[in-house]
């Protein structure tokens, strides 16, 4: 199965990713967990270039960049991980493309989708985890942070990410499940559970 998460930064992506994948394996399953962009020694080339704050990118080297480092991890992990029968777990897929470069960089949707068909080989998440969160909440839980070159973004941008990520699973609502991503990690943990359970028993 391939269950991907998504939701802007500060939405808890990362933990809720670690303990479901104790949770698949203490099932018995075999589990890789994977982020975007990144995952093999390629694509991590390319988000270092992607995430530094001292280069200019246009929106469609940027596109590109992100397809470019996602055709590499489908090849290389994602599809061999699922023909062995893993769970693959990834931090971010193609809807962060549609939501980030398509809607925030407004660059044409249906090129961008285009982009995702040949940068995936065809391969679609059985299930995505929406991780909601308001651009307030966000800024408050990244205050910290030292930006990097995404997070230089202005508030528009990430007003139109959010905006994007909302079309996105209003259009697939059979693989999106949306969740609220103020509440408490344990709380969380449990909905998306249930989910996976259902989705198990449904195969
Ligand atoms: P990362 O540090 O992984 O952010 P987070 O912890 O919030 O997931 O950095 C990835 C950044 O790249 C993040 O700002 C989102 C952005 N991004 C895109 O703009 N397009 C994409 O296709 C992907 C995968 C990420």
């Amino acid at each position: 199965m391939f269950i991907t998460f998504e939701g802007i930064d500060g939405s808890g992506k990362t933990t809720q990713i670690k303990l479901l994948q104790d949770y698949i394996e203490s099932c018995g399953n075999h589990t890789v967990i994977i982020r975007e962009p990144g995952g093999t020694a390629f694509s991590e080339l390319i988000r270092d270039i992607l995430l530094n704050k001292d280069v200019e990118i246009n929106p469609v080297s940027e596109l590109l960049l992100f397809e470019a480092a996602r055709a590499n991890l489908t090849e290389q992990v994602i599809i061999p991980a699922l023909k062995n029968g893993f769970y693959v777990l990834c931090d971010r897929f193609y809807d962060s493309t549609t939501a980030y470069q398509g809607y925030g960089r407004e660059l044409n949707l249906e090129e961008v989708l285009n982009c995702h068909k040949i940068a995936t080989f065809g391969i679609k998440p059985d299930l995505t985890f929406y991780l909601k969160l308001s651009l307030e909440e966000s800024l408050e839980r990244s205050a910290h942070k030292n930006p990097d070159r995404m997070e230089r973004a202005g508030r528009e941008f990430f007003l139109r990410v959010l905006e994007g990520f909302d079309a996105i699973a209003a259009s697939e609502p059979e693989r999106f499940v949306i969740i609220d991503a103020t509440g408490d990690i344990e709380a969380t943990h449990r909905k998306i559970v249930s989910f996976i359970d259902m989705k198990s028993h449904n195969k």
